[in-house]
């Protein structure tokens, strides 16, 4: 069979559970277990506003809006609701350029789907973070209780979240991502000896990567690829592959005059930051971690291309300690590019901003004023509506890099800021096995919350990094 057509029998069968799990959900529910729009309040603007494009004759983004059931009876119907209720709030729709409904009419739309699908999420609950065929990984949620203690099942858990999250991912969509799978690749190959081989199916997904025509051309792409193939390579067979040269010699290829990659407009800064600068240190991770490959480029223009990436990186001014505590990160791959002094400098930095919970927070690693690139509005305003806006609660995420960029600079596991650090975070393990956290970059209950993703797999490599995870004993 070529691929083509297994390709489209996979689609086709992933569609169809989703249509039988969706049916099977609506049958569970009787006529009167529904969540009901009040037709008074929404039908009028949905009629004169939506319908030219969304309605019989137009179906524009395959959405119509007038067959919409009033009476929400299953996840699929309430999801699609909150779809509208996300177009509305932020004004999305109708299109900047039509006929737009008063402020009162849009908020008293607002405000009823939002009352209403807080309801219907009460009552059909809030579908999955990761789904594919038998893996189906409920939504990620602030209300997850926590671990009773942290343990060997509790690490096993963390660890299966992030392997099923990784393969569901990668059957599902093209692209690889800062938040799943190039986070996988990049973080789980390196606790191999602790926790088993990182699953084949998602290296598979690399490998095709190299060779099929890019999905997503971004550079972040071509990067966070050989970064994942490199640390497979490093932690997992030992020796370089062809497809990480490969990869590696494409990735220097989209190398920009200055030394650093091209981060179009995706430029991310936090949580995960995805600066120019972060996506520069990752490719040297990758470069570094592929075994013996920098040793034979003498005389290759690649060689010329690591030393302009190595300047670019050494001379990259910190704006902010986000960016910072990154200089660590690069120091403990390429120790050649920071002093002494910047990497005590760096340390002393993280060590003042340890929280008296033992936490670290990510938002008070950079004021935003100090990014980058001026952040959208739209970012600035969601975390000024944080209710701990003025003084940020520790974050699994930070608490986690903080304890891996003191041990990879060579603090020793029993310092006592990293202990109080890795007793936040074993304290803060949900029961199934993620370090929850809250989106900062999407508003709102029904939120991916990928970030818990990144950092249940930085919380497993700080733990590691401090012996908290042990290797299972040798088969006999
Ligand atoms: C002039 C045409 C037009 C009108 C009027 C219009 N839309 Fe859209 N809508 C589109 C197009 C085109 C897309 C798909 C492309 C996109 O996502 O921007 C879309 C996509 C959407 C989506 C998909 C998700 C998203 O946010 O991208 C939703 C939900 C939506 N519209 C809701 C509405 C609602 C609610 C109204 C009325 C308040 C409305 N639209 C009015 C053209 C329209
Ligand atoms: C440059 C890094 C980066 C890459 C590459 C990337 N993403 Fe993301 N994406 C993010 C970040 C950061 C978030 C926000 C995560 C959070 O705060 O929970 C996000 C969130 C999302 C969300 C969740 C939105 C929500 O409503 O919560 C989806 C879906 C998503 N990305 C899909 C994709 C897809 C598909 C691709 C491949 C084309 C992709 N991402 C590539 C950084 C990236």
């Amino acid at each position: 069979m070529n691929t083509a057509v297994t390709f489209r029998l996979i689609v086709f069968a992933i569609v169809c559970c989703n249509a039988v799990a969706d049916a099977q959900e609506s049958a569970d529910r009787t006529g009167t277990d529904t969540v009901n729009v009040n037709p008074k309040i929404v039908t009028g603007l949905i009629h004169s506003h939506c319908q030219k494009c969304h309605g019989p004759e137009e179906q524009k983004g395959k959405l119509r809006l007038d067959t919409l059931s009033l009476k929400i009876g299953n996840r699929s119907q309430m999801q699609q609701w909150q779809g509208v209720l996300g177009a509305l709030k932020s004004s999305k729709m109708p299109p900047k350029d039509e006929p737009q409904p008063s402020t009162a009419a849009r908020n008293e739309v607002v405000r009823h789907l939002t009352s209403t699908l807080q309801q219907a999420t009460k009552r059909f609950g809030r579908g999955h973070q990761y789904r594919s065929g038998k893996i189906a990984i409920e939504a990620a949620s602030a209300d997850e209780p926590k671990v009773e203690s942290f343990k060997r099942e509790t690490v096993l858990a963390a660890a299966k979240y992030l392997d099923d999250g990784a393969v569901a991912w990668a059957r599902t969509r093209k692209c690889i991502t800062c938040h799943t799978t190039g986070t996988y690749m990049a973080e789980r190959p390196s606790l191999t000896k602790m926790l088993g081989p990182p699953r084949a199916e998602v290296l598979n997904n690399f490998v095709n990567a190299v060779y099929d025509e890019p999905a997503y051309k971004g550079d972040f792409w071509f990067v966070w690829r050989s970064l994942g193939l490199a640390q497979w390579d490093k932690h997992v067979t030992g020796k370089l592959s062809e497809h990480t040269s490969d990869s590696l010699r494409q990735m220097f290829s989209r190398q920009m005059e200055d030394g650093s990659w091209d981060i179009a407009r995706r430029n991310i800064q936090i949580p995960h930051v995805t600066t120019k600068f972060e996506l520069a240190v990752q490719a040297a991770r990758a470069v570094t971690a592929a075994p013996g490959w920098l040793d034979h480029l003498e005389g290759d223009k690649l060689h010329q291309q690591v030393t302009r990436m190595k300047t670019y990186l050494r001379e990259y001014q910190p704006r902010n300690d986000y960016e910072q505590s990154l200089k660590l990160k690069l120091a403990s791959v390429m120790p050649e590019l920071l002093t002494k002094t910047e990497i005590d400098e760096s340390v002393a930095m993280l060590r003042r901003h340890q929280q008296s919970d033992g936490g670290w927070s990510t938002r008070r690693m950079s004021d935003s004023s100090k990014w980058s690139v001026r952040k959208p509005s739209r970012i600035i305003e969601l975390l000024k509506s944080e209710p701990d806006a003025d003084a940020p609660a520790s974050d699994p995420y930070m608490t986690a890099l903080a304890i891996v960029l003191m041990r990879e600079s060579n603090i020793p596991a029993d310092d006592n800021q990293i202990q109080r650090g890795i007793a936040w975070l074993k304290a803060n393990q949900r029961q199934s096995g993620r370090w929850w956290m809250k989106s900062l970059s999407f508003k709102g209950d029904n939120r991916k919350n990928y970030t818990t993703y990144i950092s249940t797999a930085q919380a497993l490599r700080a733990l590691a990094l401090c012996g908290e995870i042990a290797e299972p004993a040798a088969n006999p």
